[in-house]
Parts: structure tokens; C-alpha cells; sequence
């Protein structure tokens, strides 16, 4: 057992941890205020290969590992989760559903530009009742020959109106419960498919994230992925990963804010002294950084297990659910650790503790991290 990154993985490391203070971090601060979307920024990380990571370089990808994705993830959450949720998104759940499940003419048509980053996706499950109870899919996608007809809502997407690709998963034979739903590659632009407003969020407020309105929409019958009946697996899947980048994009969020409230306790004077010398703060450091370490080696675990082909269904659940809780502790702790600052937008942890809370929502709830888990070992 080692723990030392590689000289490549501490490289992309660097990368990301620059592109982060350099690229995201000018203009972090308006683009929440304003709900902006990163779009410029987006644009250069897929330039910078981080939006196709893992995709084999046949299909335009970076071939990295999934520890790579992991430290990527944690430096540009550091300072910018509504950027690092674009490329959680377009790499764990739309890329690498592509590429594992796809057919070729699927791959070479629509992975090889989300994998350049020239287009990003989007994942497109949960809907206004069927959110976490994954199996009760309303929107209903009719074998027409060779189309499928599909109809219904889905919400809550991420890249909503940015995607020019959309994963749709919808039933086609109710009857068969979750073994008669599909997924389907939706391209935007097919008449019939809309995009609603954007959702005004309490964090990742730069992220666009809308509802999806499919009526009577066609979709060849080759944009299906998979065997019929393979969607809710093709989700299930596919989520599992997303699991992994969620869980270190809330890593990411702890690990800024600790650095913040690191930087500021060591500058700030109180009662003679830089208030990290008061134990009050120096106890709560220990305990914010003890906790982030113990985060990041369960996101490091999992994203190693799957480099190394092995089962991590179990372990991606435990580090969202672990690393999630963390980001909430953390932030609330380098919120409180900078006083009345931390309650001021110039100084960055206010943004960090509203931006933990969807990493518990999202990907699975926490209380749905909870049942793979218990399941695992309750066998
Ligand atoms: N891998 C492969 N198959 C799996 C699986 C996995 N990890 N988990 C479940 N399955 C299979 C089961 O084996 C079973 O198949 P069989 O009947 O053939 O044996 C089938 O799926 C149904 O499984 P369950 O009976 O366990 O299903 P359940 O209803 O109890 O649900 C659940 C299990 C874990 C709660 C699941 O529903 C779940 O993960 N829910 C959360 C969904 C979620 O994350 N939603 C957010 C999506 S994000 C989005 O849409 C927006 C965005 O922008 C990203």
C-alpha cells in the first residue's frame, strides 16, 4: 500500500490548481451574485483536456485515471463548484456513459466532441416526482418502429441550456417497471424538446440548472444506449462514478474553505495576537483539517478502485457521504472562524457553505448514500 500521487498525477494536480486561482477565480464572486454562467471557463477547460478526462484519446479524451478526475475536481472546487459541477457532469455521467455503453456511431458522433470539450452534456434522470425513487420514471419514451416518441419532464438538470447533448432516460415498458426504461442520446434542437427557466439555487448559483420539456419529441431509433430495457442500469452505472466526483467536489469546497480560514486565522489579530494562537481556533483547524484528510482518502480509495477495475460501488457511496458532511462542517466552521467577514461576499467562504449543501443533494441524497451503504453491509 502507497499513498504518493505520481509525478503525472501531481502534475495535473498543478494544473488544475493554477487554472483554478488564475481562471476561475477572477470574477468567482459576480458570476454567483449574478448567476452567470462560466462559459469562458468551460471553454479552456475543455481546451485543457479536463472535460473528457478518462475518455480513451481515440475519442478525443485525456486518458487520465480516476484519481486524476478526483484531484481536478478538488482544486477547481477549491474555489468554483459551479465550474467543477460542468466537468463532474460531462465526464462521470455523460462521457463515460458514452464510452462504456455506446455504440461506435454513437462514440464517434457525439463522445468525440464532449470528450474535446467542444460541446458539454448533460444527464437527464431525475424528474418533479421521481427524484431519488429513480424507478418511478414518468416520462414515457413509445417504440414507434424505428423512432422512439418521447414525453415528459425532467428537472433539475445540470447544463440544462448549455448542453448540446442530452442523456434522456424514460419508460417504454411500463408494465416491466425498471427493466422496461431506456436511454437515449436527445440532441438539442429536436422539435419538441424545450428548455424552461433557469432554477435561482441557494448555491452553484453559476450552474445552469432547468427543467426539460419533451413533447412528442422523435428520436431515432439508434440514440438508444444499450439493449431495450437497459436504462436503469445504463443510470445506475453511471452514477456510481458521478458519486466519485461529486464526492470530491464537496472535498474540494472543504479543502478551499479550510485554506481561507487557514490563511485568515494567521493574519487576524485579537486580544494581542493572530487568533490562530488562541486555542479556540487552532483546535477548530485541527479538527477541519482532520476531517478533510479522512475525506480525501475515501474519495482517493474509490476513484483507485475503479482505475484498478474493481467494485466501488460501496466506497464512491461512503466518500459522497462522508466528504459531503464534511463540506457542510468545514464551511460552517471557516464561515464562523472568520467572524463577521465570513458573513460578507468579498470573502469567499459565505459562497463555499451555500455551495456544500447541494453535494448532499445531489447525485443521490445523502439519505440515498445511506441505503447502498446499509445494503452493502447488511449484505
Ligand atoms: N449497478 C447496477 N445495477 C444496479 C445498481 C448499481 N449500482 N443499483 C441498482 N441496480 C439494479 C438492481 O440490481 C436491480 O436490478 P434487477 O431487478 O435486475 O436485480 C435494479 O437496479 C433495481 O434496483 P433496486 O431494487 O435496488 O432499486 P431501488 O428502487 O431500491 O433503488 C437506489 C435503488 C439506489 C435508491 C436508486 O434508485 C438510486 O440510486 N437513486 C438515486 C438516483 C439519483 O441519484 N438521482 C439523481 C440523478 S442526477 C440528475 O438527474 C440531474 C443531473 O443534472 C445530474
Amino acid at each position: 500500500m502507497h499513498f504518493e500521487l505520481s509525478e503525472e498525477q501531481q502534475m495535473i494536480r498543478q494544473a488544475a490548481r493554477d487554472f483554478a486561482q488564475n481562471e476561475l477565480k477572477p470574477g468567482v464572486i459576480d458570476r454567483d451574485e449574478h448567476q452567470k454562467f462560466p462559459a469562458e471557463q468551460v471553454k479552456k477547460l475543455g481546451e485543457l483536456g479536463f472535460l473528457g478526462m478518462m475518455v480513451d484519446p481515440k475519442y478525443n479524451g485525456g486518458g487520465m485515471d480516476s484519481v486524476s478526475y478526483a484531484l481536478v475536481m478538488e482544486e477547481l472546487s477549491k474555489v468554483d463548484a459551479s465550474a467543477s459541477v460542468v466537468v463532474s457532469v460531462n465526464n462521470s455521467l455523460v462521457c463515460y456513459g458514452l464510452e462504456k455503453y455506446g455504440t461506435e456511431a454513437q462514440k464517434e458522433k457525439y463522445l468525440k466532441p464532449l470528450a474535446a470539450g467542444t460541446q458539454i452534456g448533460a444527464f437527464c434522470l431525475s424528474e418533479p416526482e421521481a427524484g431519488s425513487d429513480a424507478t418511478s420514471q414518468q416520462t414515457t419514451a413509445e417504440d414507434k418502429g424505428d423512432y422512439y416518441l418521447l414525453n415528459g419532464t425532467k428537472n433539475w438538470i445540470t447544463n440544462g441550456s448549455t448542453a448540446s447533448t442530452y442523456l434522456v432516460i424514460a419508460q417504454t415498458h411500463k408494465e416491466l417497471k425498471h427493466k422496461g426504461i431506456n436511454a437515449f442520446i436527445v440532441e438539442k434542437g429536436t422539435p419538441g424538446f424545450t428548455i424552461g427557466p433557469k432554477e435561482n439555487k441557494l448555491g452553484i448559483r453559476g450552474s445552469d440548472t432547468h427543467s426539460l420539456m419533451f413533447n412528442d419529441v422523435k428520436v431515432p431509433k439508434e440514440n438508444r444506449i444499450g439493449e431495450d430495457g437497459f436504462g436503469f442500469k445504463f443510470a445506475m452505472k453511471t452514477l456510481e462514478g458521478g458519486r466519485i466526483g461529486i464526492a470530491a467536489q464537496a472535498l474540494g469546497i472543504a479543502a478551499g474553505a479550510y485554506e481561507l480560514a487557514l490563511a485568515y486565522s494567521k493574519e487576524r489579530k485579537a486580544f494581542g495576537k493572530p487568533i490562530a494562537d488562541h486555542q479556540a481556533i487552532a483546535f477548530k483547524l485541527a479538527d477541519m483539517a482532520t476531517q478533510i484528510e479522512a475525506a480525501r482518502l475515501l474519495v482517493h480509495k474509490a476513484a483507485w478502485l475503479k482505475d484498478q477495475g474493481l467494485s466501488y460501488t460501496l466506497e464512491g457511496s461512503m466518500a459522497k457521504l462522508f466528504a459531503s458532511k464534511v463540506a457542510m462542517d468545514v464551511t460552517v466552521e471557516a464561515v464562523q472562524i472568520h467572524g463577521g467577514y465570513g458573513f460578507v461576499k468579498e470573502y469567499h467562504v459565505e459562497r463555499l457553505m451555500r455551495d456544500a449543501k447541494i453535494t448532499q443533494i445531489y447525485e443521490g441524497t445523502s439519505e440515498i448514500q445511506r441505503v447502498v451503504i446499509s445494503r452493502s453491509v447488511l449484505g
